[in-house]
C-alpha cells in the first residue's frame, strides 16, 4: 500500500465534513433570496473546516483572486500543513449560489483534492462542455455536430435518439443548440443554473440524464472533469471566448488555443484525484439539507480515482451539540 493511498483513504470522510459543513451554512439561507448570504455563509464554514484538515493544499480552483475574495482566494494554502504531500485544491462552496438562494434543485458543494500540479488553474471563463457516462465516452466529439454526437450515445446506450435526455443550462446563448437537439429528436432538460451536476449525473446510474451539452464555467469543468474520472465518464470542452477582452484575458493566462480540445484527462490529470460533494438543495444527484428541530440530514457522495470507490453518505446531525467552525470569526460556532 503506497502512502498516498493511506493519506486518500484517511481524508476522504475529513473531505466530506468540509462540503457537509458548507452545505448546512448555505443550507440554512435556502430561499432568502440573498445571494451574498448564502456564498459568505458556505465559504466561511468550508474555509473553516478545511483549516482542521491534516493536508498541505494549495487553492487552485476557488472564489477567484486574493484582492476579491478574503477566503479560498486562487493560491491560497490551506490544512493544517502537518503532512508533506502536496496537493492541489478545487473548490465551488456553493455550485449555484442562485439556486440556493430561490430554492431551487441541484445546488452542490464541493471540493476536489489532487496531487500537486495535476488540476489545470483556470481562470474565470467559458468552457463548450459536452459530458457523458462511461458507456458512450469513447464515442463523443465535441467537434462533431450535435446530432452525430445525439446518434453515437443514443447507439452506445442501445436506446433512440428521441429516448435520450440532455441537459443545457437555460441561456440565450444556447438558443441554436437546443433547436438543434430538438430537430434531432432528443429530449432536453432545461436547468437554471449548476452544469456540475448537471454533468456528473450522466455518469451516474438512475439520474434519468444522458448528456451535457453547451457553455458553463471554465472552473466548473475542472471540478466535473475529477468527478467524471472517478465514475469513468468523460467531459469533452473547448474554451469560449464572448468577445475581444475575453480573449485578452485568455491570452493574459496562457490560454492561446481556443480549438484546441481539452479532456478529462487535461483538466484533471493523474490518477490521485479525490472528488467529495454534499447536496444544498434537492437534485438528481444529492438529497439536499434538511432541518428536522435540533437535527439536519445531509448527503454526500465521494469517490477517488485510484480505486474507483463511490461511497454515499447519509448524515445526521444533532445541532444542539455539534458546533461548526467559523473561519471569520476564528471560533466554533452553533447553527
Ligand atoms: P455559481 O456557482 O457561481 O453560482 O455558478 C453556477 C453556474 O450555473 C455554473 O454551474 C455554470 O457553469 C455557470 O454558472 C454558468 O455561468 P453563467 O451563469 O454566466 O451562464
Amino acid at each position: 500500500m503506497s502512502s498516498v493511498e493511506d493519506r486518500e483513504r484517511e481524508i476522504m470522510l475529513e473531505l466530506v465534513r468540509v462540503t457537509e459543513t458548507a452545505a448546512l451554512r448555505a443550507g440554512r439561507c435556502m430561499g432568502m433570496g440573498d445571494l451574498n448570504l448564502v456564498d459568505g455563509a458556505a465559504v466561511d464554514g468550508m474555509r473553516g473546516m478545511l483549516s482542521l484538515v491534516n493536508i498541505k493544499g494549495t487553492i487552485v480552483i476557488g472564489e477567484g483572486e486574493k484582492d476579491h475574495a478574503p477566503m479560498l482566494y486562487n493560491g491560497e494554502e490551506v490544512g493544517t500543513g502537518r503532512d508533506n504531500q502536496e496537493l492541489d485544491i478545487a473548490v465551488d462552496p456553493v455550485e449555484g449560489t442562485r439556486l440556493v438562494a430561490n430554492g431551487l434543485p441541484n445546488a452542490i458543494s464541493v471540493i476536489v483534492v489532487a496531487s500537486r500540479g495535476s488540476l489545470m488553474p483556470v481562470p474565470t471563463f467559458y468552457m463548450q462542455k459536452l459530458a457523458v457516462g462511461p458507456e458512450a465516452k469513447d464515442y463523443i466529439d465535441i467537434n462533431a455536430p450535435v446530432r452525430e454526437n445525439l446518434r453515437v450515445v443514443a447507439a452506445a446506450l442501445g436506446r433512440r435518439v428521441k429516448d435520450l435526455t440532455v441537459v443545457i443550462l437555460d441561456r440565450p446563448r444556447h438558443a441554436e443548440l437546443i433547436h438543434e437537439v430538438r430537430q434531432a429528436g432528443a429530449r432536453i432538460k432545461l436547468i437554471t443554473d449548476g452544469d456540475v451536476a448537471g454533468a456528473i449525473s450522466t455518469a451516474l446510474p438512475n439520474t434519468g440524464v444522458d448528456l451535457l451539452m453547451g457553455i458553463g464555467g471554465a472552473p466548473e469543468a475542472v471540478i466535473t472533469a475529477a468527478a467524471m474520472k472517478c465514475l469513468g465518464g468523460e467531459i469533452q470542452t473547448k474554451l469560449w471566448v464572448r468577445n475581444e477582452e475575453d480573449t485578452a484575458r485568455a491570452r493574459e493566462n496562457g490560454f492561446s488555443d481556443f480549438d484546441r480540445v481539452y479532456s478529462s484527462e487535461d483538466l484533471a490529470r493523474g490518477d490521485s484525484l479525490i472528488f467529495a460533494a454534499t447536496g444544498i438543495t434537492d437534485g438528481d444527484m444529492l438529497q439536499g439539507v434538511r432541518f428536522y428541530g435540533p437535527k439536519a440530514t445531509t448527503e454526500s457522495i465521494v469517490m477517488r480515482m485510484l480505486t474507483g470507490t463511490v461511497r454515499r453518505i447519509h448524515t445526521t446531525h444533532d445541532l444542539s451539540r455539534k458546533t461548526l467552525r467559523s473561519f471569520q470569526a476564528g471560533q466554533e460556532m452553533t447553527l
